[in-house]
């Protein structure tokens, strides 16, 4: 049985002030249960702060750089995120692709990196509307997954949680169907079974993310090859972050 993982992504929004106060108030009422991850991806800054008082929760991360150190300024490095207790940190998600420009070449160094350092990259796949009406979705998520896990070997790639998330449900209110969802998640886990055999495939963790929210989660989750949800603006306020998991 794959267990389920639900992890908010604060994106750029709170303060480390308010934030404290969110995962004070909501960690004690999210039982730890062997069968659930769940988490907050935040702002690199809040990490150390939140780490601190969270205990049923996983702080994750936003994005990392690949180097261990050196020049690389505005960067965070994975020995500073390691040396906070970071366990998840999510590549590759679709803004740092557009806005930041990330290439697969990139993310597939963060993979790569983050594998051989023992955390557990959320590697972020999905297609534009465009691509979406086009009738294009499985080729292009296929075509990130190759890139993005070139070299990682069947053995490192047991380290990796994926999340599909469709650009173009991303914030905008228009979620998937379950059944949308299901259908490409399945595409992506034959795909897997493809690059990596059958049991490897049958065992890795698969998000659904984009307008995901407390009154749709059941039905997405409800779906045989759906893991969890990687969840932006309803992780943001207790009741709903709380409403995810229950
Ligand atoms: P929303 O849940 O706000 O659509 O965001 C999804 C997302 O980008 C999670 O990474």
């Amino acid at each position: 049985m794959r267990k389920q993982i639900i992890i908010g992504n604060w994106k750029m929004f709170k303060t480390n002030s308010n934030a404290i106060e969110f995962v004070k108030s909501i960690d004690s009422q999210v039982e730890s249960n062997s069968n659930l991850i769940a988490g907050i991806a935040v702002p690199t800054i809040m990490i150390s702060d939140l780490s601190k008082v969270a205990k049923n929760i996983k702080i994750a991360a936003q994005n990392c750089y690949f180097e261990k150190e050196g020049a690389f300024t505005g960067e965070t490095s994975i020995p500073m995120l390691k040396e906070l207790n970071v366990e998840y940190v999510v590549i590759g998600h679709s803004e740092r692709r557009d806005i930041f420009k990330e290439d697969d070449r990139l993310i597939n160094n963060k993979v790569k990196a983050l594998i051989a350092a023992g955390l557990t990259p959320i590697l972020c796949c999905g297609e534009s509307l465009e691509i979406y009406e086009s009738g294009k979705t499985m080729d292009h998520v296929k075509k990130q997954l190759s890139d993005d896990l070139k070299e990682v070997s069947s053995d490192q790639v047991k380290n990796v949680v994926i999340a599909y998330e469709p650009i173009w449900a991303i914030g905008t209110g228009k979620v998937a169907t379950p059944e949308i969802a299901q259908d490409v998640i399945k595409g992506i886990r034959d795909y897997l079974a493809s690059m990596y055999g059958q049991e490897f495939a049958n065992e890795v963790l698969i998000q659904y993310g984009g307008s995901v929210k407390p009154e749709n989660i059941k039905e997405i989750l409800a779906q045989p090859d759906i893991d969890g949800a990687l969840v932006g603006g309803a992780s943001l306020v207790e009741d709903s972050y709380l409403g995810l998991l229950k």
